[in-house]
């Protein structure tokens, strides 16, 4: 008898367990707008390609100079999209150089599977910031030779990053890691 009510009350236990779950099953799958998620695609994709040419075009010693033919047009392209189409674009690492670029919570989650997984290049995710809900784009960013000029070996820095950068973080990288993330978030309601 006490064993039948035992599985009476644990019957009772999965049908409420079933309940709670049930009506969020039923919630529609919201759709991204798939031409702006596209072209969230292929700006950061221009974005990126840019850096790397300019990266790997300067010779020389690098310098002030150097720095504002390589990293300064990437920000100042980047602020230009934030102007022309008014997504949040961000470039966010672990070991940062500057630090407005730290990992939040879910970047850094998805941080941690780009660490894991050298082939994943991308995804997006439905999220909420500050401006709503929308969808988040996440791109990976892959230390090149060309890099290593100024995020290479400590002690290779060079020395305006050396003094404008007391807190800097982002060197002793090599070829092929992961240096950091694109994050472009697209609100619902602009
Ligand atoms: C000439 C020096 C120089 C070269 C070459 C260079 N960077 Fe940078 N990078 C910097 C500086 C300086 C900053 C900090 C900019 C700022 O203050 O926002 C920076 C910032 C960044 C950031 C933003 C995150 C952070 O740490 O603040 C990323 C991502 C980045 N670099 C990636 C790269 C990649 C990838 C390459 C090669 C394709 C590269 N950099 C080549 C100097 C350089």
């Amino acid at each position: 008898m006490r064993e039948n009510m035992r599985m009476m009350s644990a019957v009772g236990l999965s049908v409420v367990a079933v309940a709670v779950v049930a009506p969020a099953a039923q919630e529609p799958v919201q759709r991204p707008d798939a031409l702006v998620l596209g072209e969230v695609v292929q700006e950061i994709e221009s974005l990126d390609a840019l850096r790397s040419s300019l990266a790997s075009s300067f010779s020389g010693d690098p310098d002030r100079s150097t720095f504002a033919q390589v990293c300064g047009p990437v920000g100042a392209q980047a602020r230009r999209l934030v102007e022309e189409k008014g997504w949040r674009i961000q470039q966010l690492a672990e070991k940062y150089r500057n630090p407005g670029h730290k990992l939040d919570e879910e970047a850094e989650l998805v941080y941690r599977l780009m660490a894991e997984d050298p082939g994943l290049m991308g995804m997006w995710a439905r999220t909420e910031m500050e401006e709503g809900p929308g969808i988040r784009y996440f791109r990976r960013i892959v230390v090149e030779q060309a890099c290593l000029a100024c995020h290479g070996p400590k002690d290779s820095r060079p020395q305006f990053v050396r003094a404008g950068y007391p807190d800097d973080r982002a060197f002793d990288f090599e070829v092929g890691d992961l240096r950091g993330l694109y994050s472009v978030f697209v609100a619902d309601s602009p």
